[in-house]
């Protein structure tokens, strides 16, 4: 009976060892049951790149297309935790569709969906301001204070390059910077700032803030949020786009603090559709920021193109014949090809042609 005893327990060991070294992936998978509880006991070798966007209203879809975008790019394979902020009729449709991309993918990623959370004081103000909840992002850093770097989007921006490529600017920053955005705009008779704003902006034209890397440790040490407030008070009713105005003052009064990254990592309907202003045409466009409706209009059909392109692909199905294939053709069809934008698709295919171009 003893005998038996022993052989049992070195037969539980044993199984135990032999889970360990097979079963690991599904210690991460085991992870996304509990995507909202905050807990990350996972170890990564590689290092986790950071993800965050805000999803209120009715940007649940947009989000995961986001989302998609950047799993679809992620070529090098390097393990992405998305953070979404979002409010209840949201978390259930992302969570569904999260779990079940992980199931399909061997390639990891992990997410976690949080509540919005503001200020104690006048959270209803911060809400409304700009377009829904987008005044989240200026709290970051005291809401991930576990996080020491993460890139911002808008959940009007799709990938069309790996994360690595933006996220290689963090080394670029000197010893004061904190934080990286694109310009506003590149062309003075056109720009929104120098012609309209009625509070300071960033340099010449002001920046755009929907694509953002934010180191957040320097954030913290910055004393960020407190800066943020007394800009708020001060310039409330003289701003028009919320919470990138404030980021606009802000680093107006601390321009030592800001990189700024070239316009294709944030490429915008204003860079083509009167001429073309941004010169994106030896590195390719990054990230197509498809801001005020442009993926889901036609003024300009090349941004719902692309929307459309990465929405329509499944994870399962083959890159270079069901995603690069089909974007070639549609983009090259009159409407797009008619359009002022039209004249950028070369650019739009360029990362792509080069990581998914040969059919092997
Ligand atoms: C916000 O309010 C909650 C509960 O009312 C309190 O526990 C928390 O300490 C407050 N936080 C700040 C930053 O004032
Ligand atoms: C962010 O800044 C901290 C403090 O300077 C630094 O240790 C860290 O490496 C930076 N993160 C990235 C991704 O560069
Ligand atoms: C970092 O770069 C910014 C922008 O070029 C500059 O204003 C700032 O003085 C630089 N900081 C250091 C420590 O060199
Ligand atoms: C665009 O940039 C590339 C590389 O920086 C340069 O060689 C080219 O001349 C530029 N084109 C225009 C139209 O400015
Ligand atoms: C538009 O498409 C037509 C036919 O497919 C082609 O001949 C023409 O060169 C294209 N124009 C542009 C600007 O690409």
């Amino acid at each position: 009976m003893r005998h038996f005893h022993m052989c049992f327990l070195c037969f539980m060991a044993l199984t135990t060892i032999f889970y360990i070294f097979h079963e690991r992936p599904n210690w991460d998978h085991t992870a996304s049951f509990h995507p909202d509880t905050g807990t990350n006991a996972v170890r990564h070798k590689k290092n986790t790149f950071h993800i965050v966007a805000v999803a209120c209203g009715q940007r649940a879809q947009e989000t995961l297309v986001m989302i998609k975008s950047a799993i679809l790019f992620n070529y090098y394979q390097e393990y992405l935790k998305f953070i979404i902020f979002t409010e209840a009729p949201l978390t259930e449709i992302i969570k569904e569709k999260l779990t079940d991309w992980r199931d399909t993918l061997s390639q990891q990623f992990e997410y976690e969906l949080l509540p919005l959370k503001f200020p104690n004081q006048s959270e209803r103000e911060w809400k409304t301001l700009f377009k829904p909840c987008a005044a989240q992002r200026l709290f970051l850093p005291s809401l991930l204070k576990d996080v020491d770097s993460l890139l911002y989007v808008d959940t009007d921006i799709l990938f069309l390059s790996p994360i690595t490529d933006i996220w290689k600017y963090f080394g670029k920053f000197n010893e004061t910077q904190i934080a990286a955005l694109a310009p506003e705009h590149e062309n003075e008779n056109i720009g929104w700032y120098n012609r309209f704003a009625r509070h300071p902006f960033y340099g010449r034209l002001g920046v755009n803030s929907g694509v953002m890397l934010m180191n957040l440790t320097r954030m913290r040490q910055f004393n960020w949020e407190q800066h943020v407030f007394p800009i708020y008070k001060e310039f409330k009713l003289r701003i028009t786009w919320g919470d990138q105005d404030i980021i606009n003052i802000l680093f107006y009064y601390h321009p030592d603090k800001l990189f700024i990254i070239p316009c294709e990592y944030n490429y915008r309907p204003d860079h083509c559709m009167y001429m073309s202003i941004c010169n994106s045409s030896h590195s390719g466009i990054k990230l197509i920021h498809g801001n005020r409706g442009y993926f889901h209009s036609d003024k300009q059909p090349l941004f719902k193109t692309v929307y459309a392109a990465i929405e329509s692909y499944q994870f399962s199905s083959n890159v270079y014949s069901d995603f690069l294939l089909p974007l070639r053709t549609a983009l090259n069809a009159q409407p797009v090809n008619e359009s002022s934008c039209g004249k950028i698709s070369g650019d739009i295919l360029l990362v792509a042609n080069s990581l998914f171009g040969s059919t092997y």
